[in-house]
């Protein structure tokens, strides 16, 4: 049987926007009307970042969910993002234009292998990136995001055990930089493990005067070969400060837009992809899951809404509140 709440997310996914509207001009209206409030991830469509209220990293998205005042938020990202931003939140309305926008990371962590393998190390403390489940949150100490991570595990006292999940490269080179010992969980981002280094070898000959960056979901063979290592916010702020002009960019290509439009005289160019597609780079297929009719839907049926229930919440909310206050 169908709950109420899911019969009118069935109706809503099927309606199409109105023939011939301003899409833009009808979501400014209605989110206006609703006192809603726009938060985006870089990795979202130019068309969607051009009229968020807010655009920003996973830890700067965070913050802003938890300082919105707005009735909704509407969540132009990913899952998790939206649980995060409802953890952070919960008087807010949390919407989220797709529910099928997940991750590759969260989804390599369930929640009862999670627990499994957390039981075989009774005494560490657990470190989870924000890419994961409400429910493998609650089960953690600590957040940590990727502009974060080093901070967080550099604030446990050096004779704890530490488990990192799920990102692997992310754990392994946190575990360069900080010489900490971390119990990896085996998860990978499917965006930033797709870029070739092959391809990139190619591209940096062609480009001898152009500077790789990357980001740390990146394989490590990769992050080896970088000048510059950062979150999407460090590598957009980067390439704004950096005395050079040209730069091989390893990370999703939806920051490019704001590369671009913050350092219009560089010259950036995306690290390639194993596989061609339309712009031959590294994109997130969930991410780009939001478009604006789906966003138009959200704001007008005020669907699909994120919800988390309240013990998971009390847990996720701790470990999330311990990653803030580093
Ligand atoms: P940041 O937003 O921390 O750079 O992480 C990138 C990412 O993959 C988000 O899903
Ligand atoms: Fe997840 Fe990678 Fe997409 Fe980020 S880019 S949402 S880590 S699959």
């Amino acid at each position: 049987m169908l709950f109420e709440n899911e019969i009118a997310r069935v109706g809503y996914l099927s309606r199409s926007v109105p023939d011939g509207i301003d899409l833009k001009a009808e979501i400014l209206n209605m989110k206006n009307e609703k006192n809603a409030v726009i938060l985006a991830h870089y990795y979202v469509s130019e068309d969607i970042q051009s009229i968020a209220d807010f655009v920003g990293d996973s830890l700067a998205l965070a913050q802003a969910s938890k300082k919105q005042s707005a009735d909704i938020i509407v969540f132009c990202g990913v899952h998790f993002m939206a649980e995060t931003a409802k953890i952070l939140n919960p008087r807010a309305k949390v919407l989220l234009p797709d529910l099928n926008a997940g991750c590759s990371l969260a989804d390599a962590a369930p929640e009862a292998e999670f627990m499994a393998f957390k039981a075989q190390y009774p005494d560490a403390i657990v470190v989870s990136y924000i890419n994961c489940s409400s429910e493998i949150k609650a089960l953690s100490d600590y957040i940590c995001t990727s502009s974060n991570a080093i901070e967080v595990v550099n604030a446990i006292p050096k004779d704890k055990h530490i488990i990192f999940a799920p990102d692997k490269n992310l754990g392994m080179y946190v575990q360069q930089v900080t010489g900490r010992d971390l119990i990896l969980w085996d998860g990978a981002c499917i965006v930033h493990e797709n870029i070739s280094l092959d391809k990139l070898q190619g591209l940096m000959e062609k480009h001898p005067d152009a500077s790789l960056i990357a980001h740390p979901e990146c394989l490590p063979a990769l992050l080896e070969r970088a000048s510059f290592v950062g979150s999407t916010k460090a590598l957009l702020e980067h390439v704004q400060v950096s005395s050079l002009s040209k730069f091989i960019v390893a990370t999703e290509a939806g920051i490019l837009y704001q590369m671009r439009k913050a350092a219009p005289d560089k010259l950036i160019i995306p690290a390639p992809a194993l596989e061609s597609n339309s712009c031959a780079c590294s994109e997130c297929p969930y991410m780009k899951m939001n478009t604006l009719e789906k966003l138009y839907n959200t704001l007008y049926y005020e669907l699909p809404e994120i919800n988390v229930n309240e013990k998971t919440q009390a847990g996720a909310l701790k470990a999330l509140n311990n990653m803030l206050s580093i």
